[in-house]
């Protein structure tokens, strides 16, 4: 695993931005991840398309999950979430773009539909992960199996609670979800873990210095043979080896 730590948000995007571009202009598969961390990289991203220096032609996406129970056209849904925050904003196809169908009426069905698109794709070659603060990611919450593949899953109260700020209430945030598993994220070529804020710090030292545990689902990037994590210094905070991470990962950030 390599740790990257960086002294602002826009410069984790930033950093993020020039791993992801590589990908890009490769014409990979690209696995997206919603939520608040990612949208910083998003911007540098589309920024970097609209100075002509970036072209999504040729790639695909993936999300990470899906609520389960909202329709597809919902503002919150994470379908609707990824083109507004990302994909309407450079040249991919809406047809290149795939989310769990977390409205569909059997959800076992449609988590294998799922993995069977990613596997007709060629699998993930990148697949860019934020961390929630139980150490979820995708939304595989603590207890998850570590071979876990698509499937539906209920969400962590915690989980609730934090994604609560996206909604008007915390009651109408669903309470189900599609999410890839574990292993199906494991079989992505390159996982790219991004963490800001000191509300990550906890999750961040769990999942780069704890035991693997399902207890910390995030702590399976440790098994990946290509997994980069990039904090900002307040995420960083409670790493016992920070020091030695900043002098490992000088001018080292793998294409
Ligand atoms: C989103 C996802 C989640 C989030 C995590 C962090 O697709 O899978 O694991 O990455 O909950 O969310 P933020 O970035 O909002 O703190």
């Amino acid at each position: 695993m390599q740790v990257i730590i960086r002294g602002s948000e826009d410069e984790v995007a930033r950093a993020a931005a020039d791993v992801f571009s590589s990908y890009v202009r490769a014409g990979a598969v690209l696995g997206v991840a919603t939520g608040s961390t990612p949208v910083g990289t998003y911007r540098e991203l589309i920024r970097r398309h609209r100075a002509g220096d970036l072209s999504f032609a040729g790639t695909q996406m993936f999300a990470l999950d899906e609520y389960a129970g909202l329709s597809c056209d919902h503002p919150q849904s994470y379908a609707q979430t990824i083109r507004r925050e990302f994909a309407s904003h450079v040249d991919i196809a809406d047809s290149d773009v795939h989310v769990p169908n977390g409205a569909a009426a059997d959800l076992v069905q449609a988590s294998r539909e799922y993995e069977e698109d990613i596997d007709k794709a060629g699998g993930i070659d990148i697949q860019l992960l934020g961390v929630g603060t139980n150490g979820h990611i995708g939304f595989n919450e603590p207890g998850s199996s570590l071979n876990s593949r698509t499937r539906p899953m209920p969400l962590h109260p915690q989980t609730i609670a934090d994604n609560a700020r996206f909604f008007d209430s915390a009651d109408e945030v669903p309470r189900r979800c599609i999410t890839q598993g574990l292993g199906t994220i494991q079989r992505a070529g390159h996982l790219l873990l991004l963490a800001t804020g000191e509300k990550k710090a906890d999750a961040v030292a769990r999942l780069v210095e704890g035991p693997v545990s399902a207890s910390c689902p995030a702590s399976v990037l440790q098994l990946h043979p290509t997994a980069t994590v990039i904090v900002d210094d307040a995420a960083a905070a409670q790493l016992v080896h920070r020091d030695f991470y900043a002098v490992a990962a000088d001018g080292d950030v793998p294409a």
